[in-house]
């Protein structure tokens, strides 16, 4: 079952820091294969793990057809901005505009436990901004201005997905300390 239910705005997972990835295992490459499914399926261009219930720093991406993923992302970001649309897969058919870096660097790990570096600009640098924030339990709602976010704030209140109970967590194979994410 490699497409996974999205958790939308409301559950509180994604409103949790993700733990760091330490275990770099099948298990890991089932989430990384799991997340790029569902990703894929959606549509969408980027999904963080908690968006499928999985409490750890591990994203996607799919953006000018080239398909990746990153691990306990560290982020550096230019000084210059870009203005644009954003959406989120846990906020359906939702978008407003939305301040980003213009370039991002971001360097992690892949499924291997090698260290690799993502650089982007424009949607790539929007897309790995977003996903990262995920993973701090940031949402692109709250990166809009007061306008933007009253707008979000009442059009999420009137959407259909709105208030629906969240399922349960998911208990990750990964050690968390008793934690379930
Ligand atoms: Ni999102």
């Amino acid at each position: 079952m490699p497409v996974q239910p999205i958790r939308l705005f409301g559950d509180p997972v994604l409103r949790t820091v993700a733990e760091p990835v330490k275990d770099f295992d099948k298990e890991l490459r089932t989430l990384v294969k799991d997340l790029a499914d569902t990703m894929l399926d959606a549509p969408g261009v980027g999904l963080a793990a908690p968006q499928i219930g999985v409490g750890l720093r591990v994203f996607t991406y799919h953006v000018d057809d080239e398909l990746g993923h990153l691990i306990n992302p560290v982020l550096d970001l230019s000084d210059e901005e870009q203005d644009g649309e954003e959406g989120c897969l846990s906020f359906p058919g939702l978008t407003y505009p939305t301040r980003r870096a213009m370039q991002v660097v971001a360097k992690g790990m892949n499924m291997h436990g090698e260290p690799v570096t993502v650089e982007g600009s424009e949607l790539l640098a929007r897309c790995v901004q977003h996903e990262t924030d995920h993973l701090d339990g940031i949402l692109f709602i709250d990166r809009l201005d007061r306008t933007q976010r009253k707008l979000a704030l009442r059009a999420i209140r009137e959407a259909e997905w709105a208030g629906r109970p969240a399922p349960p967590v998911r208990i990750s194979p990964h050690a968390l300390h008793g934690r379930a994410l």
